[in-house]
């Protein structure tokens, strides 16, 4: 038995050229304190060795049923595994295990396994959209399987399109969220337009400095990863960002500006069925933006006039009330607090929620090292329902997969 905080780890790996990528997850996984057991197909073995699948996850590699027949392990290796992560998923892969086919080591642990598993499709864009892998990823989906989106981007050759294996930092921010998920990821958010902003806004003063915070993006990213794997399409408005990573399968528009950022949401505010504002916006602008370098002079610093940039998610809120986006659209926000002498966290966010107007906010503590660049986040979630749920310190993908729960009892579908 692996120890609670010592999961039990099946990478599992096709046969595509990204096999290599692969390497990266199983050290991250590793480096974790997991124990991690490799099994790739036959095809996986012509891309990358046995000989480095083992020296990275400490056992021996096999593709066969028909080795250790004494320990039973096409058997045995599923029935322990505490997460398997199935990558690159080929579409002969994805096709072998939506019919239940257990001709390898691999698809045999895939039967055995009763764990979290999540498929981390790769291959050419015509062979993802064929309606047989559309088929076969709807059928693992329903088996209850995460299926990633795969990204955008060069394929093998001189392709470009959908159908690229996912960063392996993805793969793995994933892949700890299922580890975390008291029960499997629901598929639940399946063409819900989830428009998401995120990030710091940087006001500019000349063409070299800006007035910036310290948000690191990973907040709003988590929740744009969670809700791409749900089946949301996500539109994803990013500021300035730090390490934040790169969900597969999100549309991403890159802003500077808290002007810019708002007329980006503003713009496609109508089409989105859920809008988030995680980003960390500047409340004040400066008034004038030099053409050239202000230089530092003789005579000291110079004073910086400010005025007040447009607050983008009270505006929403506005917008929805003159009918100008859905009025079934529902609105989050946050609540970035340190508390001070007129109150708590909480109490500041209370008040936040009434002024902004909109269905759920996310109250976060913050300073002193909380939340800004962390990878964790805690905090409460209030609803418009009247409720107030404490939100536990955890990753800021699972504090995302907990947002996103809150939607369900808001969302009108058609
Ligand atoms: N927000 C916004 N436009 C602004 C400022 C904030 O849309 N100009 C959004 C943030 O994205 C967040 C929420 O409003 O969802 C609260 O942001 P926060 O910085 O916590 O609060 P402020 O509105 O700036 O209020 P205060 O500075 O008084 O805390």
């Amino acid at each position: 038995m692996t120890s609670p905080a010592r999961k039990r780890i099946i990478v599992g790996v096709g046969g595509g050229i990204a096999a290599y990528k692969v390497c990266a997850v199983i050290r991250h996984f590793t480096e974790a304190g997991h124990d991690v057991h490799v099994i790739p197909t036959a095809a996986a073995l012509n891309f990358v060795g046995a000989a480095t699948f083992e020296a990275l996850s400490g056992h021996p590699v096999s593709t066969s049923v028909f080795d250790d027949i004494d320990e039973v392990a096409h058997v045995r290796l599923g029935q322990e595994a505490d997460l398997v992560v199935v990558a690159p998923a080929t579409a002969d892969l994805l096709s072998r295990a939506a019919t239940g086919r257990a001709d390898d080591l691999l698809t045999a642990t895939l039967l055995t396994a009763r764990c979290p598993v999540l498929f981390v499709p790769a291959m050419h864009t015509e062979m993802w959209e064929h309606p047989a892998t559309v088929d076969n990823v709807a059928t693992l989906r329903r088996h209850g399987a995460t299926v990633m989106p795969p990204a955008s981007g060069r394929l093998t050759g001189r392709d470009s399109g959908a159908g690229r294996l996912p960063e392996p930092g993805e793969i793995a921010l994933l892949g700890d969220l299922l580890l975390e998920e008291p029960e499997s990821l629901p598929y639940d958010l399946d063409g819900v337009r989830v428009l998401i902003s995120a990030g710091g806004t940087r006001e500019p003063l000349d063409p070299v400095r800006y007035l910036g915070n310290h948000s690191s993006g990973k907040q709003g990213f988590s929740l744009a990863r969670a809700a791409a794997a749900r089946g949301a399409e996500v539109t994803l408005v990013a500021g300035s960002t730090s390490d934040a990573g790169e969900p597969a399968g999100v549309e991403l528009i890159d802003i500077s500006s808290a002007v810019e950022l708002s007329d980006e949401m503003t713009k496609r505010a109508a089409e989105a069925d859920v809008i988030i504002m995680a980003a960390a916006v500047a409340d004040f602008r400066p008034v004038a933006v030099a053409d050239a370098k202000i230089k530092k002079g003789t005579a000291g610093p110079a004073p910086i006039e400010l005025e007040t940039n447009p607050d983008i998610l009270a505006g929403l809120v506005q917008a929805r009330g003159r009918g100008e986006i859905g009025a079934d659209t529902v609105i989050v926000g946050f609540a970035a607090e340190t508390g001070d002498e007129n109150g708590g966290v909480l109490e500041h966010g209370r008040a936040k929620f009434a002024r902004k107007g909109c269905d759920l906010l996310v109250v976060n503590p913050v300073g002193s090292g909380k939340a800004f660049g962390t990878a964790d986040n805690t905090g409460w979630l209030l609803s418009s329902a009247g409720t107030e749920t404490a939100l536990p310190l955890s990753s800021k993908t699972l504090l995302a997969s907990r947002i996103l729960d809150a939607l369900e009892p808001l969302l009108k579908r058609s």
